[in-house]
């Protein structure tokens, strides 16, 4: 009797102060309504973390706070192309060592939920998939048919099997869960591809472990997935009643998980810096605890997309910030916030038998860098590094280059007048040069394609320098090379000639590659690298103020900091205390625009809400009124009211390129504002049409200061994103009217229309009109 209580004892010790032993062999497994820990109930209370945003020393500091907030488990993503930069070169060591990121977890008496991709999305760098795969010319990503797709995911899954597949639960480790794929109906809806992601997983080791795959309540039974529980994302805010119930028709006995709630949102470049009210955020977070519905916080605690790691969406094309902060209740940084006090409060009330909360671990160092200059420079034109030539121009990927900058250049025969150069297409930034001058400067999110050049004489030297910032990471456009992807021709109007006999020059992001140009004490004008050092005494975390620069990226002491662009709303780049050392520091800034000042100083607190306000955010030019005088709609209708997609059919097939909406009244009596979240198109097939090509071309009125409302969010396929009529200063009342620009004439027979899908109910629009013509509106 006596031994076996002392057996019981120790075994009770291993479980609830597991400091460093290991949790004892267990399982998890889905119940009744219920997941099943070691077969008793268990709700997870998960944090989501990035381990390649967060830098390694600071990894159980993080895990720490996330206890302390009141989780009991990490959810984590594995970055396929942080982990196979090359092709067959696999590197899971220092920064890049999950296994022990997930035993640190272990050790703080946490579980650990895995989502291996391939793909994750997660504003990274296509969706983590590597770059290589773009160098198959007919690549079919996601997608089963490709078998070369297929292969090298199930390679990727071995090698994370072998790092992580002991760590199952069943094996005496802690991850309880398994994800596969990553919302895919948002992608596709063939079950064959999942069945076969499914089966990789499995056999590269995760054979034993729950395995679970996560989509929205809008589409999760586009597919199904035999021995896989289904969870769903969703943002703060949301009704999660609603949410859930078309799910617990179909699976009346699962378990329900909430796999992602978004606790804030990620930055755009050049767009209003996203947050997230706490009252919203934590009024669902309470809903899902009073109904004992097991959550993961996307994201507990954001950090950064170090390096070239930030992802971009599209369409329209529109780059990450490399702060990944999220307004999440750990900042970048790693502090708490008032966010963070609103979970941990409100999570103590639900804590399961013999739980505590966590301690709160301190706060890192801080440090202030006083300003100083970078005081040395190499101008890109002269540290070209060794050419190669190509008869035609071809994407960045061809020259075996993953990341960074690119420069073609070609001689131009004689032109008596000016011509118009047509770039197809510029991913994403380019600089045009004639004989070293600057002519003009393109920018994919606008969909920037032409440029007019000067008459010149035979032999001039045309340089297009392109900076790629962040492969698309979300939806069909993730097969996105980089450089310029297709052509470059010159028209004088009638003909059109296209460009030949190229000479590239690849600029890789390596440090090792920005150390070696030549520097001195000349001044620069152009693209170039800027050299400097800074003297600390004494180690902390701080922000770099790069509010002078133009565009480009931060090295210091050979860490990749990450991109900056002066549009902003990010001014500052974080700089962890563990990069930095006692004495002199030295940085390296590569500059493709033209920075204002060469000053840097670190800062303590960072700045991610300064927008530069030159640019031009609205889709109306001043003063601009569209005019529907004498044009007729083709549609004229009602919606009901209530949340979720409603399809409209008109009364016949009609053929045009530009489509406007109007509104013309809210659910609402009096509410003079419009609120749009999605729109689609249904084509002649009754397919719906691909929005990759689409253009706003004007919108009445458009929130895009106090929040990130802009025309363009009716077709980035985020359902939690709308377009908003202006709230905060003037409220403009009805109509509203928004005109969109397909591309090429197609036919439509109808459309799909989403109203905003979180609690409040502003802004739902009632009665409308549909125009559809093949010539553009009048203004
Ligand atoms: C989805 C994805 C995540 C992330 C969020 C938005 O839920 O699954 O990877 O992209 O959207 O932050
Ligand atoms: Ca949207």
């Amino acid at each position: 009797m006596k031994r076996n209580l002392i057996i019981l004892f120790t075994v009770t010790l291993l479980i609830f102060n597991n400091s460093d032993a290991q949790m004892l062999k267990g399982t998890f497994t889905t119940g009744d309504k219920v997941f099943l820990l070691n077969g008793k109930p268990f709700v997870i209370r998960a944090a989501e973390l990035h381990y390649p945003r967060i830098p390694k020393e600071y990894w159980e500091h993080r895990i720490r706070l996330c206890k302390a907030m009141g989780m009991n488990t990490i959810c984590i993503y594995l970055f396929w192309n942080l982990h196979e930069q090359q092709q067959d070169q696999f590197d899971f060591t220092g920064q890049n060592d999950v296994a022990e990121f997930v035993r640190l977890v272990q050790k703080n008496g946490m579980y650990c939920i895995v989502r291996p991709g391939p793909y994750v999305c997660a504003e990274w760098e296509m969706g983590g998939l590597p770059w290589w795969l773009l160098k198959k010319k007919d690549i079919r990503l996601r997608d089963i048919s490709d078998k070369f797709f297929i292969e090298r995911t199930g390679i990727f899954f071995k090698e994370a099997g072998k790092q992580l597949a002991s760590l199952q639960i069943q094996n005496g480790g802690n991850i309880i869960m398994v994800q596969v794929e990553n919302e895919y109906a948002t992608y596709g809806s063939d079950q064959a591809y999942m069945k076969a992601i499914r089966d990789l997983v499995r056999s590269a080791g995760f054979d034993k472990v729950q395995l679970f795959r996560c989509d929205w309540s809008s589409n999760f039974n586009k597919y199904e997935l035999e021995g896989v529980a289904t969870t769903l994302n969703f943002g703060a805010g949301s009704n999660i009643d609603n949410q859930f119930k078309d799910f617990q028709q179909i699976y009346p006995s699962a378990p329900l998980m909430c796999s992602e709630y978004w606790t804030g949102w990620f930055d755009h470049w050049g767009r209003p810096h996203e947050t997230r009210s706490i009252s919203s955020f934590i009024g669902s977070l309470k809903d899902m605890m009073d109904r004992k519905i097991s959550f993961s916080l996307y994201m507990a605690h954001g950090g950064t997309s170090f390096g070239q790691w930030g992802g971009a969406n599209a369409p329209p094309y529109s780059a990450m910030v490399t702060s990944y902060d999220y307004n999440a209740p750990i900042n970048e940084q790693g502090l708490t916030t008032d966010k963070f006090f609103a979970v941990r409060d409100l999570l103590k009330n639900y804590l399961q038998e013999g739980e505590t909360l966590g301690d709160i671990p301190e706060a890192m160092p801080v440090i202030e860098i006083p300003v100083f200059e970078l005081n040395e420079s190499a101008s890109l034109f002269a540290n070209l590094p060794v050419a190669k030539t190509t008869a035609d121009i071809q994407p960045m990927e061809e020259f075996d280059q993953a990341w960074g900058r690119i420069l073609y250049r070609t001689l131009l025969p004689a032109f008596t007048a000016k011509q118009k150069l047509i770039i197809t297409e510029v991913h994403d930034w380019a600089t045009v040069f004639i004989n070293g001058k600057t002519i003009g400067k393109l920018d994919r999110r606008r969909g920037d394609n032409t440029v007019e050049i000067p008459a010149v004489a035979a032999g001039a030297q045309l340089d297009i320098l392109v900076e790629a910032t962040g492969r698309v990471n979300y939806g069909k456009a993730i097969l996105d090379h980089k450089g310029i992807t297709e052509k470059v021709e010159i028209t004088d109007g009638k003909n059109k000639k296209e460009l030949k006999n190229w000479t590239v020059y690849n600029f890789p992001v390596d440090y090792t590659f920005q150390k070696n140009m030549k520097y001195t004490a000349a001044k620069t004008n152009g693209p170039a690298w800027y050299k400097g050092s800074f003297t600390i005494n004494k180690s902390g975390d701080t922000f770099l103020d790069v509010s002078h620069w133009g565009k480009g990226m931060v090295w210091v002491n050979g860490r990749n900091l990450g991109r900056y662009w002066k549009i902003g709303p990010q001014q500052t780049l974080y700089l962890p205390g563990v990069w930095l050392k006692q004495g002199k520091n030295e940085i390296i800034i590569l500059d493709v625009d033209k920075p204002a000042s060469g000053e840097v100083a670190g800062l303590s607190r960072p700045v991610l809400d300064k927008i530069n306000p030159d640019e031009f955010l609205l889709h109306r030019a001043k003063g601009q009124t569209l005019n529907l005088t004498g044009e007729v709609p083709v549609h004229t209708g009602t919606f009901t009211e209530g949340s979720g997609w409603k399809e409209v059919i008109f009364s016949r097939p009609y053929k045009g390129r530009y489509l406007c909406f109007e509104a013309l009244n809210a659910q609402k009596v009096n509410d003079p504002l419009a609120t749009f979240a999605e729109l689609e198109l249904t084509g002649a097939d009754d397919k719906i049409l691909s929005s990759l090509k689409w253009k706003i071309m004007y919108a009445s009125s458009e929130e895009i200061t106090s929040a990130n409302h802009g025309a363009d969010k009716i077709y980035d396929q985020q359902e939690s994103t709308f377009w908003q009529s202006q709230s905060v200063g003037e409220k403009p009342n009805y109509p509203h009217q928004l005109v969109l620009d397909l591309g090429t004439v197609e036919v439509i027979k109808g459309f799909r229309y989403l109203p905003r899908s979180d609690k409040k109910t502003d802004g739902m629009i009632k009665d409308f009109r549909v125009f559809f013509k093949k010539d553009p509106f009048k203004y």
